[in-house]
């Protein structure tokens, strides 16, 4: 077999998949139809045109921008539907998916017509899933609790609480008090660190919210102490190699630093992260990762198997998908 086709056909997990980032610009276009939305863009082309960006927040502008055609249930459950069908046809088995209340509340959308949306296509979906609640770490702690006040009645269909957006200036330490609530309600967590922050922002995740992974975590090779904690305690990484190339932490694929993070045994996994944005979904991310960095079939096999290793599924759950 090819490693082409061992990468294609290789059962696979997804951790790190924001929802609304899988939104493509078809369906965004017909959403907004359907809603009277308006966009300030004429075309899918012109929309993919503006799909350059130089750093986190420049794609979080128009990010936010595009989930706000979203109004109704059925639009999220489209959106979700649309992902795990996308998903299904890469062979990734079980998805840990996402979502951001938070922009669609401050828009006057309810919480429940978002959740119900979302949690009735994965109840619905073609492959096994759980539910991740992110929290926006550029809105207040204040404004986190709300949203986790709002969740609670839910929470039997969310699994973990999660931290994303904006995060240099936002560490993890602004969300202890909401994570130890979360916590103390039976949720897991993670968040978003190293990404674009310092690698004292993956200390702080880890010591603070007592996360089980840290989302992108790639800048954590500028500490080697840290390196070696995260190895010892085998906390998860959740890469996503080209979301990193298009955010431009690192200048282009080749200088990708995922290879040398399984060299130093850290249990590293592939992710798409917003794939109707970076150009690609999970297979397209590993395909791009092993031509630019060479990896073995060895490499693609440990990612495939990190990736259930690394994932909320149960021991037995586990077991099965990696048989
Ligand atoms: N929200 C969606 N994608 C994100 C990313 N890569 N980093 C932080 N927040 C995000
Ligand atoms: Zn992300």
């Amino acid at each position: 077999m090819s490693l082409e086709e061992l990468i294609r056909r290789i059962p696979k997990a997804e951790l790190h998949i924001h929802i609304e980032g899988s939104l493509e610009p078809e369906l965004m276009f017909d959403i907004a139809r359907r809603n009277s939305v308006g966009l300030r863009f004429r075309s899918v082309d012109e929309l993919r045109r503006a799909y350059a960006f130089t750093d986190l927040q420049s794609f979080l502008d128009i990010y936010y921008e595009g989930a706000s055609v979203l109004r109704t249930e059925r639009d999220f459950y489209e959106m979700t539907a649309a992902y795990l069908r996308r998903a299904a046809a890469d062979n990734v088995r079980h998805a840990e998916i996402f979502f951001d209340p938070q922009t669609h509340t401050s828009r006057g959308i309810s919480f429940e017509t978002v959740f119900g949306g979302i949690s009735g296509a994965l109840r619905d979906g073609p492959i096994s899933s759980k539910l991740i609640l992110c929290f926006l770490r550029h809105l207040s702690a204040e404004s986190a609790m709300e949203t986790l006040e709002a969740a609670l009645p839910f929470k039997s269909g969310i699994v973990a609480v999660g931290l994303d957006s904006s995060e240099v200036g936002n560490p993890p330490s602004k969300f202890a008090s909401v994570f130890s609530r979360a916590r103390s309600e039976g949720l897991l967590t993670v968040a978003h660190a190293g990404e674009e922050g310092p690698p004292s922002y993956i200390r702080e995740a880890i010591d603070l919210l007592g996360v089980s992974r840290i989302d992108h975590g790639v800048r954590c090779l500028e500490d080697p102490q840290l390196v070696q904690e995260i190895v010892a305690h085998k906390i998860p990484l959740t890469v996503c190699p080209l979301s990193n190339v298009k955010l431009r932490v690192f200048r282009s694929m080749k200088d990708h630093n995922l290879r040398t993070l399984l060299r130093h045994g850290v249990r590293a996994t592939i992710n798409s992260d917003d794939p109707a944005y970076f150009g690609g979904y999970i297979v397209e991310n590993f395909r791009a990762a092993a031509e630019a960095l060479a990896l073995t079939e060895s490499d693609i096999r440990q990612l495939a198997r990190n990736s259930f290793e690394a994932s909320f599924l149960s021991p037995e759950e586990k077991e099965k998908m990696l048989r």
